[in-house]
């Protein structure tokens, strides 16, 4: 079992100036929006963002000090669009606490995430580069694109999967590959090696999706700290689901259907079966070690280091999460 923390401890000190610096950039007198703001920053979550964002720059031997401007910077975009992605998939827990949504309601969380994502981009601003600029506007937007395409495919069950990766690719990858491209850019890599390192937090963005979607049906609520069913709830044609509509007996297949369009958890129960026995989950956990396999190998060509090593493991971290 790969221990995330271990990872972690290697870049500490950044991290707990990352953390000072989100913190710092929460201030307002506005008390809703410190209120709200620490309620979800303060509550963890994994900070992997960021985290990539930090390994990143040390596979290059970075010597400045932007990288912490810019862990802090996707994380705020990370936190912006899961207020807004709690309201918009109706879910009432995230880091095994109330969601921002159930206690302050949509309001609420929608223009305080607003005011995270605003904030990013004055953050962005401080660094003075252009192609920093250009390459987390091209993220954001392309994060906010995919969750439109997502709501599209709502309540589809002919939904395919070259459909359903396209949106996961543009809802979770993009800000992956955003944040690994940084560190290589700040660190004043090549074109060539930036675009290795973009490849590597694309594929790992992939994984990690696909396993949260696998995990959505198979985990556990209180390890993952949010409630299962809720890409059910909302109608998410998800790979598992995908899987089952195409693979499994024509009752099976109807029960999802049916679920999937009416977005119900009437039948959570039978379907987690349906999905476990008819090999829904193994399939997906497959797609994912292709994608963490892909984000691996796309590191050949980077600097042996213990930072390389933990972009290693964070990719075998992905495929064993359960949080
Ligand atoms: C949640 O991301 C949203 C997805 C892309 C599945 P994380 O699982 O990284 O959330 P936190 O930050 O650790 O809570
Ligand atoms: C989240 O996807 C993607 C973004 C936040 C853009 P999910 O809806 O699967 O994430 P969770 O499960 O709520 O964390
Ligand atoms: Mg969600
Ligand atoms: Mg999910």
């Amino acid at each position: 079992m790969i221990n995330l923390e271990s990872i972690h401890s290697l870049v500490a000190d950044d991290m707990a100036a990352v953390n000072l610096v989100i913190l710092d950039h929460l201030e307002s007198p506005i008390t809703l929006i410190k209120q709200l703001g620490e309620h979800i920053l303060k509550s963890g979550g994994k900070r992997l963002r960021p985290l990539l964002a930090l390994l990143s720059a040390h596979c290059f031997s970075y010597k400045g000090k932007d990288h912490i401007r810019l862990a802090a910077i996707v994380e705020f975009i990370h936190t912006a669009t899961l207020l807004h992605d709690d309201v918009v998939d109706s879910s009432q827990m995230r880091r095994g606490q109330n969601t921002a949504n159930a206690i302050w309601g949509n309001q609420a969380s929608v223009l305080v995430g607003d005011f995270l994502f605003s904030r990013s981009f004055q953050m962005m601003v401080v660094l003075n580069s252009l192609k920093v600029m250009e390459i987390l506007a091209r993220a954001s937007n392309t994060i906010a694109a995919g969750e439109v395409l997502q709501l599209m495919n709502c309540h589809q069950p002919d939904t395919n999967e070259s459909q359903y990766m396209a949106v996961i690719e543009a809802k979770t990858a993009c800000l992956f590959s955003a944040a690994t491209q940084l560190g290589a850019h700040i660190a004043g890599q090549s074109p060539q090696m930036e675009e290795t390192m973009a490849n590597y937090g694309l594929h790992l963005g992939n994984a990690f999706q696909l396993i949260d979607d696998a995990l959505d049906y198979s985990g556990n609520s209180s390890e993952m700290g949010k409630n299962i069913g809720d890409d059910l709830a909302e109608g998410k044609p998800t790979l598992p689901l995908i899987y089952v509509i195409q693979h499994g007996n024509s009752q099976q297949q109807k029960l999802i259907i049916d679920a999937l369009q009416q977005g119900t958890l009437e039948k959570l129960d039978e379907i987690q079966k349906i999905i476990a026995s008819t090999g829904a989950i193994e399939y997906t956990y497959a797609a994912a070690k292709r994608e963490a396999l892909l984000a691996i190998e796309s590191l050949k060509t980077v600097p042996d280091s213990p930072y390389k090593a933990a972009l290693v493991n964070l990719a075998n971290f992905t495929l064993e999460r359960v949080s």
